[in-house]
């Protein structure tokens, strides 16, 4: 079925487990993400970027996910990944989707209240709920140690742009990277940082950038022609750990 995800989310910050998203861009994709969610009776969050919704429309991936969602147990919620503006968020929740992300993490602090606060509001009213990031994502290693500093989510500032914005879920920075090629060194993240967030705020955390990449899925690709040399994720390991923490 198609759901909100906040009760869910909720749940798992409660219980200590976390829902995965996972990105999809047409029926297949879809049909692979809700299957295997079915088979596991897991909520999980189906989600779409701003180039699948380029690709496939808005209304279109509502009429696809709904449908198949429609025929599962598992609670699913469609959500918009890394909507970059306004505009396209709002336009989200009037196609249908459960759940909008709006990213103005790279605006200042203030722009990405006032961006967070104008959908919570509008999607609140439609009743969807509202993820939104606060810092910048990157590996630590990669970084300079006063880059990394300026990058990662500040805690003090996790704290009040969550009271400010009332957003549901929030979107926060310690060390992990988009993409299969996320680091030059071994993945670290700043636990920390995430435990003094999670004990500060209520809201679920979320954790972009947590692809995993395991060596056997890499040979059985390479087997059918991919190179994918230096690929490599976060180790399950890590995201287990985060998990834990909120
Ligand atoms: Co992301």
């Amino acid at each position: 079925m198609l759901v909100n995800p906040k009760a869910h989310l909720a749940r798992a910050r409660r219980e200590g487990w976390a829902l995965g998203g996972f990105n999809v861009f047409n029926l297949e994709s879809a049909r692979a993400v809700i299957e295997a969610g079915d088979q596991q009776a897991a909520p999980l969050l189906v989600q779409t970027s701003e180039g699948a919704v380029k690709h496939a429309g808005l209304e279109n991936m509502v009429a696809i996910v709904r449908q198949l969602a429609g025929r599962t147990r598992a609670p699913v919620a469609l959500h918009l990944d890394h909507g970059k503006s306004v505009e396209l968020s709002r336009a989200a929740v009037d196609a249908g989707y459960t759940s909008v992300m709006i990213d103005a993490s790279r605006e200042s602090f203030d722009e990405n209240v006032r961006d967070t606060s104008d959908i919570v509001r509008y999607a609140h009213a439609h009743g969807v709920h509202v993820e939104a990031e606060l810092g910048t994502l990157g590996g630590i290693e990669d970084l300079g140690e006063q880059a990394v500093r300026s990058m990662l989510t500040d805690p003090d500032q996790a704290v009040r742009f969550a009271a400010t914005t009332g957003v549901d879920a929030l979107a926060v920075a310690v060390g992990t990277s988009h993409g299969a090629y996320k680091f030059k060194g071994t993945p670290h993240l700043d636990f920390a940082r995430l435990q003094e967030i999670a004990s500060r705020i209520e809201q679920p955390i979320v954790l972009h950038g947590a692809s995993s990449l395991s060596q056997e899925e890499v040979l059985f690709a390479e087997r059918f022609g991919a190179r994918l040399e230096h690929a490599r994720g976060i180790p399950a390991e890590l995201i287990q750990k985060a998990v834990t923490m909120g």
